[in-house]
Formats: C-alpha cells, sequence, structure tokens
C-alpha cells in the first residue's frame, strides 16, 4: 500500500496512529482544519475543510487509502455535525468514488450502539440503536459505506470505536477499552486484507467485560492482543 491519507490527523487518534501508519505505509497525507508541523520525511499536510466538497476531492486524488477520522467526535449541534460528518464524511465518499476507489476507514462510534442495554451481546448483525446526533452520524456513515460498495464498489470497513485512549479510566471504559497498539495493529489489517466489501468491526481490545462480538469480521485476520 503505498500513500494512505488521514483526515483528522491532528486529532487524539490520529496523533498517535500516524506513528504507525508512518512505519507501514510509503507516504502519508495528514489532514485536518489545524496545522500539523512535525511531519516526518515520508509525510505530508493538507489543510482541508472536510466541509468544502472541491478541497475535498483533491485531498483524495492519488491516495490508495483513507483513514477517515476527522468531524466532530462527540455530541454537539445538529449544524455543526451536518457540516463535519453527514457533509464531510458524504465528501469523502464520493471523492474516492471519482478517484480510483481508494480503500476506506471510516471511524464510526459505540454511540451508533449506544441504546442497547449491556446485557445485549452485539454482533455484526445488530441493528443500530444510535444515542446522540453525533451517533446518528455515524449510522449514517456506515450506511454510507453500505451504499457505495453495493453501488459503485468503493470498499471499506467502519469501526465501531469503543475508547481508545492510553489507558481506561473508570469501568465503562475498561470494557470498551481498545488500546491504541490494538488500533495500529487493526489499521493496519485493513489497508492488508484481500478484500473486505463493506464490514463492519467493533473496535476493542480483548476485554473480559466486551458486550461486542467480532466473529463476523475474524476475516479480516485482525486480532487484538491487549
Ligand atoms: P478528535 O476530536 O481528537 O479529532 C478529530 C479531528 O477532526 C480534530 O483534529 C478536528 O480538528 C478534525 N475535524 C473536525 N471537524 C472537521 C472538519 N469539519 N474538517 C476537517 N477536520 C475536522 O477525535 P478522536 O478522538 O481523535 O477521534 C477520531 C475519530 O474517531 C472521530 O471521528 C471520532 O468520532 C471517532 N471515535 C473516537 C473514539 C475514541 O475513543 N477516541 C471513540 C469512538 C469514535
Amino acid at each position: 500500500m503505498s500513500k494512505i491519507l488521514i483526515t483528522g490527523a491532528g486529532g487524539g487518534l490520529g496523533t498517535s496512529l500516524r506513528k504507525s501508519v508512518a512505519s507501514w505505509a510509503d507516504s502519508v497525507r495528514l489532514s485536518d482544519v489545524t496545522d500539523i508541523t512535525d511531519c516526518a520525511p515520508n509525510e505530508e499536510f493538507v489543510a482541508c475543510p472536510l466541509g468544502d466538497k472541491d478541497a475535498v476531492q483533491a485531498l483524495v486524488d492519488g491516495v490508495d487509502g483513507i483513514v477517515h477520522l476527522g468531524g466532530m467526535s462527540i455530541e454537539d449541534t445538529f449544524e455543526t455535525i451536518l457540516d463535519s460528518n453527514l457533509r464531510g464524511t458524504y465528501h469523502i465518499f464520493e471523492a474516492a468514488r471519482k478517484a480510483g476507489k481508494p480503500r476506506i476507514m471510516f471511524a464510526s462510534s459505540n454511540h451508533a450502539i449506544g441504546f442497547h442495554t449491556r446485557d445485549t451481546e452485539l454482533n455484526g448483525d445488530s441493528p443500530f440503536r444510535p444515542d446522540s446526533l453525533y451517533g446518528l452520524s455515524k449510522c449514517y456513515g456506515e450506511l454510507l459505506a453500505r451504499y457505495y460498495y453495493d453501488k459503485f464498489g468503493v470498499e471499506s470497513v467502519s469501526v465501531r470505536i469503543g475508547s481508545c485512549f492510553p489507558e481506561p479510566v473508570d469501568r465503562r471504559m475498561l470494557a470498551t477499552w481498545l488500546s491504541p497498539t490494538d488500533f495500529d495493529s487493526m489499521i493496519q489489517a485493513i489497508f492488508s486484507a484481500p478484500r473486505t466489501g463493506a464490514a463492519m468491526i467493533y473496535g476493542v481490545s480483548d476485554n473480559l467485560e466486551t458486550w461486542w462480538n467480532n466473529d463476523h469480521a475474524r476475516f479480516l485476520g485482525w486480532k487484538p492482543r491487549d
């Protein structure tokens, strides 16, 4: 895999992930609305607001894979979510369709299924139960991924990320924790798999208390180690 784009590269996940991606990709295009000034020799920075369709097209042109982390990462007003998450994610998929169909990793969220109760084991067939406008925007992104594969053949993996931080800080986060190291290996697996279709995987480490079952996504070859 030669050139990988990371949107939201200046955020928490992007900042930790980019070191790993730069170690296996030939080159990495980092993007955000805030400047990144510490690029490694095989990294470049391109500022891009995701709500700007033409700018997103230029951003996506020439890449072989996209890690789409950019957008509003917590609950906010509808207008903010509309621009960053709904328009922005649409722009990414539409640009990919026009630019040779690079595979897309879409950062979905546990908030897409946040109104299931914890005594329900969730798997690849569990229905959406968004718990916020933010969670609803992640359901939309996953459905965009499904549509762009079924209609246009754009491959993707939507990752319902639990809590990806250096360490869990409370019991809920212990059950939903995705270690940064496991996130790194998951991203590499997503771009190494021979094919993905429009897959969905729960972004969670091997936690004793998890209620998310990833058996349906074993074909990706990803095994959490933490
Ligand atoms: P973050 O908030 O630290 O980073 C998001 C980045 O997106 C920021 O750098 C921000 O400047 C950029 N961004 C926001 N709106 C934008 C726009 N309109 N145009 C261009 N860039 C824009 O979030 P974090 O924690 O790094 O999460 C990354 C992704 O993963 C997000 O999509 C989030 O929803 C998702 N996620 C993260 C989880 C976690 O545990 N960190 C849990 C579940 C989902």
